[in-house]
């Protein structure tokens, strides 16, 4: 064995009670850290030929590293939608790397920590309130829990014109209605060789909405004459987070023939709050729904779960089977994992969220929902009540959407947001919104208190005044 290898093996208890002390001295004073930095680090891409060993390595990426590293898992960091990690998911990230399974299979011999993930599942569709009439499985994000949602819609599609996509490649141009997408699901369009651009815009509904209106989507589907579709609805969108109507969709779906995918990638956790649940009110009768993990549940990066209903399995199965690989036996019989998503080999990625969930139960996700939900709505009349700022849309769930007052403003939007990051005690994102340059706070951290808001606005009062 390795010099090296040996020394870390022999000593593994004080590298990693290193790290233990690091991460906890880090965890500690999440709130002080700053949200962003602009130190810029020359490189040094030469690999030391005997190498350092753990101890001596972790010091020389606290010498180089450390400090780049910003408070994103913290109570202030609102650019995008940043989620944080709570303790139980902490340890049961820390135990996927431990165990380090490949996660494919639940029956047979070797590694069947499927189990896990199935379990997993089982329990967000509790959480959820979702049927069990879903297969579900983790992918790395919800731009890939899009993709793989779509690529099982691209299959289907093919099946109603009596094509396989999946062995003999796109023949025919498949129609995809939607009114806000993410932008994941262009990006998603593109990589399934659909096209980013091959998209009918459905009108939203009046009155400052993101939504669909359904009257005009009635009305496209009956231009399409009977040809099979695939409509990519919000739940909700990522700027004003608004939400689709699920329920007349739902009724659509009795009279036409078409794919209902869902990318409900935070929305999905209104239904853990029983006042705003109705937001996402017949979503169970969607064809398939992504959903991220990083984000509202609060788990570490990458985690998200893709569900497609029971009934496609198959469709599923000819779009990600490895065909080629006898030694894995028949994918209908032996269920596997890399049989039904993009990736072969992976993670464990479900246990962090097991942990979290049997943590914190029911009860602490609810918590954590309202609490966002309020501190948005909080952030939102300090936003309304300052003549300084306007609202650019109404604060329906957990993000604000906002501007300087007064078009004359406009430009002074991005020096404002780069001097309020520049603090480090925040951090928000730009948007563009109906023409207007705007900025977005995204609540979804499980840390954030009312003392977080009101140390940010104070910063934002002083600001605005010079
Ligand atoms: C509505 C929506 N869909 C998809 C995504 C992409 O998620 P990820 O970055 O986890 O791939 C996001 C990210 O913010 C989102 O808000």
């Amino acid at each position: 064995m390795n010099e090296q290898l040996k020394n870390d093996l022999t000593h593994l208890d004080s590298l990693l009670e290193a790290v233990k002390l690091q991460g906890l001295g880090f965890l500690e004073k999440i709130s002080d850290r700053p949200t962003s930095v602009t130190a810029s680090f020359p490189s040094d891409g030469t690999l030391n030929e005997i190498g350092l060993g753990g101890l001596t390595t972790l010091e020389a990426f606290n010498n180089r590293f450390e400090k780049l590293l910003v408070a994103s898992a913290g109570p202030r960091y609102w650019g995008f939608v940043i989620g944080g990690a709570t303790p139980a998911a902490i340890a049961g990230d820390w135990l996927t790397t431990i165990y380090d399974q490949n996660t494919q299979a639940t029956q047979g011999q070797g590694d069947l920590s499927a189990v896990i993930e199935m379990e997993t599942i089982k329990l967000l569709l509790d959480l959820f309130d979702l049927p069990r009439d879903f297969i579900g499985g983790f992918v790395t994000g919800a731009t890939m829990s899009n993709f793989t949602c779509l690529a099982v819609a691209r299959q289907w599609l093919g099946k109603q014109l009596g094509k396989d996509f999946a062995k003999d490649g796109l023949t025919e141009r498949i129609n995809i209605l939607t009114a806000t997408p993410h932008s994941s699901t262009l990006k998603s369009l593109a990589m399934l060789g659909i096209g980013s651009n091959n998209l009918d815009k459905v009108k939203v509904m009046e009155g400052n909405r993101e939504s669909i209106d359904i009257e005009n989507l009635d009305l496209r589907i009956k231009a399409l004459n009977g040809q099979p579709f695939i409509l990519i609805t919000s739940g909700g969108t990522v700027n004003t987070v608004d939400f689709d109507d699920f329920h007349a969709i739902s009724k659509l779906k009795k009279k036409y023939n078409f794919w209902w995918h869902i990318d409900g990638a935070f929305g999905a956790f209104a239904t853990c709050s029983s006042k705003h649940k109705q937001l996402m009110s017949g979503w169970e009768n969607a064809d398939s729904i992504a959903i991220d993990c990083h984000k509202w549940l609060n788990v570490p990066y990458d985690s998200a779960i893709f569900l497609v209903k029971e009934q496609y399995k198959i469709l599923q199965l000819e779009t990600f089977q490895n065909s080629n690989a006898p030694y894995l036996g028949d994918p209908m019989e032996n269920f596997s994992y890399m049989n039904f998503l993009p990736e072969n080999s992976r993670r464990l990625r479900a246990l962090p969220v097991w942990f979290s969930l049997r943590a914190y139960g029911k009860k602490g996700y609810q918590e954590i929902v309202e609490n966002s939900i309020e501190m948005a709505n909080y952030f939102g009349r300090f936003i309304e009540n300052n003549q300084a700022f306007e609202l650019l849309a109404l604060v329906r769930l957990n993000t604000v959407c906002f501007t300087l007052s007064g078009d004359e403003n406009q430009e002074k939007v991005a020096a404002f947001l780069t001097n309020l990051n520049g603090t480090g005690k925040v951090f928000m994102t730009p948007t563009l919104y109906n023409n207007k340059k705007g900025i977005r706070a995204a609540f979804v951290n499980w840390r954030t208190t009312v003392a977080d808001i009101e140390l940010v606005t104070a910063e934002m009062s002083k600001l605005i005044k010079t």
